[in-house]
């Protein structure tokens, strides 16, 4: 089995050597190679996401990515920002399906910043359409000048698109996760304003006589925001388009306590994934290792699951990340009095000890 290893920036490079190290404490015949990616790949060969990584990443059976991105990069033109990495992968490895749960476990219910009664048990996931939308939309977006309502001056644009087709297979994926789950799926969209949205609404429907024994319930996207943080455990599948899917995942990680704690599979219709942690590249953290590298290493677990099929392996290594928490042990986004405080790496030997046992 075949693993591309793509640390990236910032945090991306200690995280990712936690994770690393768990899964060679695991014993299996993994085959690991790592590459540079995002701003680390700039800075060695002008590009943030080379040909040589892109090839790695495709020919691999996953690929388990770190974070990109530093503001020092701000100035440089869209296309060879570290964020375009991540963008690539997705579209040249036709990642069209991703999935961020948002689990409140147990031991961390004081660590977010809602009611405990409001968040305790909670247990969502979110399906962001991931290929399409207002990020991939042609004509690409751009500036120009303009001759709307302020002629003369300068304006830009970015175009929301979707497809049909591309709703349509995000939707079977949606139905068939809540099958698995609590049958209910939540779609999200704006469709009193927007064309794609009403099109996405359309098309959930149809899908949906397909899964008569899944309940599905729509919901625009303002009103989403708010019901996550009023009654998050109302939602079991939340399934929404590229953009919005965007924001609202970034909210529910919060309701959790730490969005250092969740991991996130991006899969294509051949089941190859990436796995990364829902968190970014944190560059005013980075180096001092006091990152979380829990993300990371529950997404590997993730990988092994969806694209490796070793469940028991992905079990163990969810199982000794109770344990280490259980213990008490804490990076310092999850800490709270009573606990204990441990570095990122102090962590990533917590969760082998943990394995071993
Ligand atoms: C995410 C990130 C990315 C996105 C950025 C880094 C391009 O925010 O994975 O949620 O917007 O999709
Ligand atoms: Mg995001």
């Amino acid at each position: 089995m075949k693993i591309a290893i793509l640390p990236g920036d910032g945090i991306g490079t200690e995280i990712m050597a936690e994770a690393v190290k768990v899964l060679k404490a695991l014993n299996l015949p993994l085959e690991m190679e790592t590459a540079l990616v995002g701003g680390a790949a700039y800075e060695a060969h002008g590009h943030p996401l080379p040909e040589s990584t892109l090839n790695l990443a495709k020919s691999a059976d996953a690929v388990l990515f770190g974070a990109v991105g530093d503001w020092k990069y701000d100035k440089l033109e869209r296309h060879l920002r570290p964020e375009q990495a991540i963008l690539g992968l997705r579209k040249h490895m036709g990642l069209f399906a991703n999935f961020r749960p948002a689990i409140c476990y147990e031991q961390l219910v004081g660590a977010s910043s809602l009611k405990p009664e409001l968040i305790a048990g909670l247990d969502i996931l979110i399906i962001r359409e991931l290929t399409g939308d207002i990020y991939f939309g042609t004509p690409r977006g751009r500036r120009t000048a303009t001759d709307g309502l302020f002629p003369g001056t300068e304006e830009a644009f970015d175009t929301m698109r979707y497809s049909r087709p591309e709703i349509e297979r995000i939707a079977h994926v949606a139905f068939q996760a809540a099958r698995k789950r609590n049958k209910k799926v939540t779609s999200v969209d704006k469709n009193n304003v927007l064309e794609t949205s009403q099109l996405w609404k359309d098309v959930m429907v149809e899908i949906g006589q397909q899964y008569p024994d899944v309940e599905l319930e729509h919901m625009l996207v303002d009103n989403a925001a708010m019901q996550l943080v009023k009654a998050p455990k109302k939602f079991d599948v939340l399934v929404t388009g590229n953009m919005f899917g965007d924001i609202l995942s970034d909210e529910a990680s919060m309701l959790t306590g730490s969005i250092g704690m969740l991991p996130s599979a991006s899969l294509n219709s051949k089941n190859q994934g990436l796995y990364e942690p829902s968190h970014g590249s944190a560059p005013d953290i980075a180096g001092k290792g006091i990152a979380n590298p829990l993300a990371t290493i529950l997404s590997a677990a993730m990988m092994l699951r969806f694209s490796l099929n070793q469940e028991a392996a992905a079990q163990r290594i969810e199982a000794a990340v109770q344990t280490v928490l259980q213990q008490g042990l804490r990076t310092a986004d999850i800490y709270s009095e009573g606990t204990t405080k441990v570095s990122t790496s102090q962590m990533g030997d917590a969760v082998v000890k943990a394995l071993a046992a």
